[in-house]
C-alpha cells in the first residue's frame, strides 16, 4: 500500500473551489510561529505539504525566505497565485512529491503542518530521510500531525476524513523513534487541529544532529 495518490489531493483541492479546507484557519498556527522564533532570522525555511500555501506565505510576509512543495499542481498553482497577489518575492512554490524531494541549500527549518497523517506507515523511512536531507546540522524541523489519542483514531489506527483521505495515526513513540537517528528531540506536546480545534494532535520540535553524516553521503555508493 502506498500513500494517498496525487490525484485524490488534486480533486480535493478543485472540489473546494475559494472555500476554506477543513485544515486551513485564519491564523498562522500558534506552534509555526513558535518554531520560526527558535530559528534565526531571516531564516531559510521549508513548508512540506504546503497546501495553497498560506503559512508558506505568512512566513514570507515575516521576511523569511521560503519554499513550499506539494505534490498537488492544484494546490501549487493557488499558491503561487497568492503570493503574486501579495508580491512577495521571497517565496517559491514547486510541485513535488516528499518522499523524493532533494534541495541544492539545506534549510534552517523544515516544517509540516497538518502532513505527515496522511503519509503511509511503509513510506515513512524515506519521509525521513528527505526531511534529514533538507535540513541543516543543527537546523530545526517542526510537525504537527494527528495523534493516536484522538477519540476519532479510536477502533484502529487509521480513518477515512470528511473529504475521503486516509488518517493513519502515529503514536509519539513511533514518531520519535523514526527520527531519533538524525535529530534530537527539542519538545513535544498535544495540541489540536481541524478549524473547530476538535481534533487531538502531537506537536514536535526536532533539532538536527550534528553528529551524524548526512544521509545523502551514508547512502551514497
Ligand atoms: C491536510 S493538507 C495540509 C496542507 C498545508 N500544510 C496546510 O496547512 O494548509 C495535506 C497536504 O499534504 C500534501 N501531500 C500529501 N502527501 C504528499 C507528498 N507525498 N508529497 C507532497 N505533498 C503531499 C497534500 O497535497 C495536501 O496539500
Amino acid at each position: 500500500m502506498n500513500s494517498e495518490p496525487v490525484h485524490h489531493w488534486d480533486r480535493v483541492y478543485r472540489s473546494l473551489g475559494s472555500g476554506p479546507a477543513p485544515w486551513e484557519i485564519p491564523e498562522t498556527p500558534a506552534e509555526i510561529l513558535r518554531w520560526i522564533a527558535c530559528a534565526p532570522a531571516p531564516a531559510r525555511v521549508i513548508d512540506l505539504g504546503c497546501g495553497r500555501g498560506h503559512n508558506t506565505c505568512a512566513l514570507a510576509m515575516s521576511e523569511h525566505d521560503m519554499v513550499g512543495i506539494d505534490f498537488s499542481s492544484s494546490a501549487i498553482g493557488v499558491a503561487r497565485q497568492v503570493a503574486a497577489q501579495l508580491g512577495l518575492d521571497n517565496v517559491s512554490f514547486e510541485v513535488a512529491d516528499i518522499l523524493r524531494f532533494r534541495a541544492r541549500q539545506a534549510f534552517d527549518l523544515a516544517i509540516d503542518y497538518s502532513v505527515f497523517h496522511h503519509i503511509h506507515p511503509g513510506d515513512r523511512g524515506k519521509y525521513r530521510d528527505t526531511v534529514a536531507a533538507l535540513v541543516r546540522p543543527d537546523g530545526l524541523f517542526g510537525m504537527v500531525c494527528y495523534s493516536d489519542q484522538d477519540p476519532s483514531a479510536q477502533g484502529g489506527p487509521d480513518r477515512v476524513g470528511s473529504l475521503g483521505n486516509t488518517i493513519h495515526h502515529p503514536t509519539a513513540d513511533e514518531v520519535v523513534s523514526l527520527f531519533s537517528g538524525d535529530f534530537s528531540l527539542k519538545e513535544h506536546g498535544e495540541t489540536r487541529l481541524g478549524q473547530r480545534r476538535h481534533h487531538l494532535a502531537h506537536r514536535f520540535l526536532f533539532r538536527r544532529r550534528t553528529d551524524v553524516l548526512s544521509v545523502d553521503v551514508r547512502q551514497g555508493p
